[in-house]
């Protein structure tokens, strides 16, 4: 049986839609689908990519727990995927979901992490730093901001010329590559809680060597398939 998911975003979605073009092309292999989206926004561009794609979507104007308890049971959703989504998952819900809501961040945790950290101020904070790597973390949802287990890691040099535009265009690449991947993982049951896969490991020859980007998407995409073990 494949795993209902539903994804949370705030924002343009173009991690949900990368979740959607990944299960998509895995077909039959697809461990979930994607049956509803919600937003605290009406007009967050991921609920038009859902919209387009006749998904089932909600505004969640209530921050608190009964609304989207209601609205996760109803849907009947196994793993809540939240991307570019700005609320906390409130306690009752990471405690009655544990191991089945995940969350992508634009760095590599527990480094530019925590309350406030979201979309640019992630790449400026990395940016302000002079770290020479960041990255992508996905990681499982408890009850703290960006603090749950890690389940997966990415590296993404940063640039002496890198502008924070510059930064997260490349960082949001490689989340394009990681996120659907490790969804698939979760939801087909072979990354959980108790069985978190990888950091980025990059194989050369059939060796895994810790190299970094860029490379070719497709060439990218095997590596991190290869990482995860997909
Ligand atoms: C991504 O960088 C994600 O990591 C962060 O917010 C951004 C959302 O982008 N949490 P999108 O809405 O998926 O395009």
């Amino acid at each position: 049986m494949k795993s209902r998911i539903a994804v949370l975003a705030s924002g343009g979605g173009s991690n949900l839609q990368a979740i959607l073009d990944h299960l998509d092309a895995l077909g039959h292999r697809r461990a979930g689908d994607v049956v509803l989206v919600a937003s605290n926004r009406q007009d967050a561009g991921a609920m038009e990519r859902a919209e387009r794609r006749t998904i089932a979507t909600a505004v969640l104007t209530d921050p608190g727990p009964s609304a989207l308890d209601e609205l996760l049971t109803s849907h009947e959703i196994d793993l809540v995927a939240l991307a570019g989504y700005i609320r906390l998952v409130p306690p009752e819900i990471v405690v009655k979901y544990d191991g089945r809501i995940v969350n992508v961040h634009p760095g590599l945790l527990p480094a530019f992490g925590g309350p406030g950290m979201y979309g640019q101020r992630v790449h400026r904070a990395v940016l302000e730093a002079g770290v020479r790597v960041t990255g992508v973390t996905v990681h499982f949802v408890n009850e703290q901001y960006d603090r749950g287990k890690i389940i997966a890691q990415w590296p993404v040099p940063v640039f002496a010329t890198d502008d924070a535009g510059t930064l997260a265009a490349r960082v949001l690449r490689v989340e394009h590559l990681v996120y659907p991947r490790v969804v698939q993982g979760v939801a087909s049951g072979r990354l959980s809680l108790q069985n978190c896969a990888t950091a980025g490991i990059e194989f050369v020859d059939s060796k895994p060597a810790f190299t970094l980007l860029p490379h070719e998407d497709s060439r990218l995409a095997e590596n991190i398939d290869l990482a995860l073990g997909c």
